[in-house]
């Protein structure tokens, strides 16, 4: 599929419009196959346990919907939001947080619902301040996991897929705001290179 479009850099300046390319990664189907099965593998590790989902805003949207319905027994949820900022926002790992949790988690057994493990940078920053707040388990669910860009040693509990090294968009991931509504996850290619 090709979409003609305006397009927009980082920091979203209007660029002249190109042709953007995408290519289906991940299924609708095979997305919900692997999510029913980490849903059974989460609660296995807590069979009686109430969880609280912690979705990070807005990637993490459409999975979180999709994993919740699949987890059995009492699960609520809560949505924390933060950015990269600082001149590399890719590599210095200076995360700031844009929206924080409705509720206290202490004691809780929180799970951390994120769309995708990059660098990892993020994630270590979402797992210290949470830590810090004496849940009683803390544990993390990522739908994708792009291995080889690994900045830090962290590491998810719960594992969608590994995926090559490429920009993906679609089932809640963006480029400028753009494709979250796919119901798939695809490869997303630029005219005259990528990103
Ligand atoms: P780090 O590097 O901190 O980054 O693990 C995680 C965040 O980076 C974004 N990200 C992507 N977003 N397609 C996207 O739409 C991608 O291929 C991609 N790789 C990283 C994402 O916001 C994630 O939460
Ligand atoms: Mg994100």
């Amino acid at each position: 599929m090709a979409i003609k479009t305006q397009r927009a850099n980082r920091n979203n300046a209007p660029i002249p419009s190109g042709t953007e390319r995408v290519k289906v990664l991940l299924t609708h189907a095979k997305i919900q196959k692997r999510i029913r099965e980490m849903a059974k593998l989460i609660r296995k590790d807590f069979p009686n346990e109430p969880l609280l989902l912690v979705g990070v805003l807005k990637g993490a949207v459409l999975f979180l919907a999709d994993l919740a319905r699949q987890i059995t027994g009492e699960v609520t949820f809560d949505f924390i939001a933060v950015s990269s900022y600082g001149k590399d926002s890719r590599s210095s790992g200076q995360v700031k947080l844009n929206k924080d949790l409705d509720s206290s988690i202490e004691g809780k057994t929180v799970i951390v619902v994120e769309d995708i493990l990059d660098t990892g940078l993020t994630l270590r920053y979402l797992l210290r301040i949470l830590q810090q707040r004496k849940p009683k388990n803390l544990r993390v669910a990522v739908l994708l996991d792009k291995v080889e860009r690994r900045l830090t040693d962290v590491t998810a509990d719960y594992v969608g897929f590994a995926i090559p090294n490429e920009f993906v968009v679609g089932y809640g991931l963006d480029y400028a705001e753009r494709y979250r509504n796919l119901p798939d996850v695809r490869i997303l290619s630029l005219p005259g290179g990528n990103h």
